[in-house]
């Protein structure tokens, strides 16, 4: 079977919907094709600062939230990035090898290191995607599934593969993305010209799998719209209820043109009323999975456990290949 890699940081208490349609959705039904690896990307979070007691309950939470989406941990192997060496022995080597003005070059450290100051952002949020090729090269993986917003770092992940090969040997799959046009990003619903994001400065346009429902509700009923009234998909002139139409349309697996036409003659708050119906039935269920497979940590631990053996197997195999490739003196 071909190998899928992805991952999410655990930087925020709940998963959003962006990631659930631009990644986790798709996680759940390529797992039957594939060898999976799906992990918890903890070493990535700690690239802006992190509270300690946080981040470990995040971590958990984020392996929950896989679970309970629907990741099959007797298909796939779902285990925490910090828990196998071998990424962060494979990312050194990469770095000696990335450019510092291709790494400059990355939008989003551009945009997150802007947020927070020059001077206050890490060197490790600037080598950031360097250590996302490590993940993915090192289970030599053939498919990314991952929303548009990482198109760029992926571009990054198979062009230092394609170097390394050509310097010192073929080590190295080189991976293809797996970015679903439709569903590749998913906007707030207070800027609906901005991506979907938990770094976003309200939490009014952000929809989280743990929110309760009430909660999810309101936040759809409030979502920004137009004056103009009218339902259609239009994402230049209406971005707000494009959107809308767009979250609808993956969540209840209707078309955009089916929606359009039963919803035109009415207002906005319809559709929202039904959306906010859509959103909870979703992720009710997931909410409540997690939780219970929180209430058993010890549980939850051992089959993460149990992964991050089987992913150290593959990943050191990948890493011996490496070292032995740019000619480092083998320990014996
Ligand atoms: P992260 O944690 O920011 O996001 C996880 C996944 O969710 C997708 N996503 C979205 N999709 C659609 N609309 C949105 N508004 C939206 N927001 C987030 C992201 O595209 C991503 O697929 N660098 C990665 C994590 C990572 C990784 C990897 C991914 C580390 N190593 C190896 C793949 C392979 C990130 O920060 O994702």
């Amino acid at each position: 079977k071909p190998v899928i890699l992805s991952g999410m940081q655990p930087s925020s208490d709940s998963l959003h919907l962006g990631n659930y349609i631009g990644a986790l959705g798709n996680w759940v039904t390529m797992q039957d094709e594939f060898d999976a690896f799906y992990c918890v990307v903890d070493l990535h979070a700690i690239t802006v600062p992190q509270d300690p007691k946080e981040l470990r309950e995040r971590t958990r939470s984020t392996a929950a939230q896989y679970i309970a989406a629907g990741i099959d941990t007797d298909k796939s192997t779902l285990f925490i990035q910090s828990h196998v060496q071998a990424h962060t022995q494979i990312a050194w080597v990469l770095n000696t090898i990335t450019g510092f003005g291709e790494a400059s070059r990355m939008t989003q450290f551009k945009d997150k290191s802007a947020k927070q100051g020059a001077d206050a952002a890490s060197v490790g949020l600037f080598t950031y995607p360097i250590l996302m090729a490590a993940d993915i090269l090192a289970y030599q993986a053939n498919v990314v599934p991952v929303g548009e917003d990482q198109r760029q770092h992926l571009e990054l992940t198979r062009d230092l593969a394609m170097r390394f090969n050509s310097r010192f040997g073929e080590t190295f799959t080189i991976p293809e993305g797996h970015i679903l046009k439709e569903t590749a990003k998913i906007y707030d619903l207070q800027t609906p010209t901005a991506k979907m994001s938990k770094s976003a400065e309200t939490e009014a346009g952000l929809l989280k799998i743990m929110d309760d429902p009430a909660v999810t509700a309101k936040k759809v009923m409030r979502a920004v719209t137009d004056a103009d009234g009218e339902i259609r998909f239009d994402r230049e002139n209406k971005p707000g209820v494009a959107n809308l139409l767009t979250i609808f349309s993956v969540l209840s697996g209707r078309s955009i043109d089916d929606l359009v036409n039963e919803y035109a003659g009415g207002g906005y708050g319809g559709l929202k009323k039904d959306l906010a119906e859509q959103v909870t039935a979703s992720f009710t269920p997931i909410r409540e999975r997690t939780n219970e497979l929180l209430s058993d940590p010890a549980e939850l631990d051992r089959i993460l456990g149990k992964a991050a053996d089987r992913a150290s197997e593959v990943a050191d195999a990948t890493l011996a290949k490496v070292y032995d490739a740019i000619g480092l003196l083998p320990r014996h």
